[in-house]
């Protein structure tokens, strides 16, 4: 089970989003971190093929990124996630399982196994828009997860969620490590030194960190050190 992104680059006009990324992942979680405009969510959509790269290669264990196994596989909680404010929260979920072709019946076992693993289990009637920031999220990870994807990528999936979401979505997170491979971004580095085996960080494009960091060490105060409070430009 590994990911491979060989030189993978996305340029847009005259901004080099995404340079030539060169990355190996087996299963576990490796977190994301960089600063606004570094080139994260871009690189996410390049892995889950919704932008065609500029150049370079995805591969999961040998299939392209265009094939239509990959996408079975794949599992992706966009950064604007979008929902339907007058669905339920079940209703979302049977509606996202009808896109992915999973059948009637699976669809809802499924659909309410994971409404019940992500904490929603007593709210799956009411409909969405009458729903926390923080529980829309996990319906984001929810529907994330519906075809038990070998490959789960989150952009930012913690963002909005309070301390008591955040340890179950940890452990949630842990357990889908272990046999799947799973890429997260997040601006908060306390998630991911909680989760993740491995840290990437990224920086106007390229990768300019990857491994564990010493333990004795703190992340939030490497991370700083390396990037201060900046944010790359737009320009
Ligand atoms: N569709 C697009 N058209 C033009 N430029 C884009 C587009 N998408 C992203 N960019 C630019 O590419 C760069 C990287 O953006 P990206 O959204 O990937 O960063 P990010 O690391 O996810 O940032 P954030 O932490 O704010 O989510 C930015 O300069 C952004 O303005
Ligand atoms: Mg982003």
């Amino acid at each position: 089970m590994e990911l491979v992104t060989d030189r993978l680059s996305k340029q847009f006009q005259s901004k080099i989003a995404v340079d030539r990324v060169s990355l190996r992942l087996g299963p576990g979680v490796t977190g994301l971190l960089g600063p606004n405009g570094a080139g994260k969510t871009t690189l996410m959509r390049l892995i889950c093929g919704i932008l065609k790269p500029t150049a370079g290669a995805v591969r999961f264990d040998g299939l392209d990124v265009t094939a239509e196994e990959y996408r079975a596989l794949l599992g992706y909680l966009p950064q604007d996630f979008g929902y339907y404010p007058d669905f339920t929260g079940l209703d979302f979920l049977l509606y996202m399982s009808a896109l992915k072709g999973l059948g009637k019946n699976a669809a809802r076992r499924r659909s309410m196994e994971l409404l019940d693993t992500v904490g929603l289990g007593r709210v799956y009637k009411k409909k969405i828009r009458t729903w926390s920031g923080g529980m829309r999220r996990r319906l984001g990870i929810a529907q994330a997860l519906l075809n038990d994807p070998k490959l789960l990528i989150l952009d930012e999936p913690t963002a909005g969620l309070d301390p008591k979401e955040r340890v179950r979505f940890r452990e949630l997170i842990a357990r889908l490590g272990r046999d799947s491979v799973v890429l997260l971004s997040t601006h908060i580095v306390s998630d991911v030194e909680h989760i993740a085996d491995r840290v990437l960080m990224m920086r106007a494009g390229q990768i300019t960190f990857d491994g564990a960091w010493d333990p004795e060490d703190d992340l939030e105060d490497f991370y700083l050190r390396r990037f201060g409070g900046e944010a790359e430009s737009d320009a």
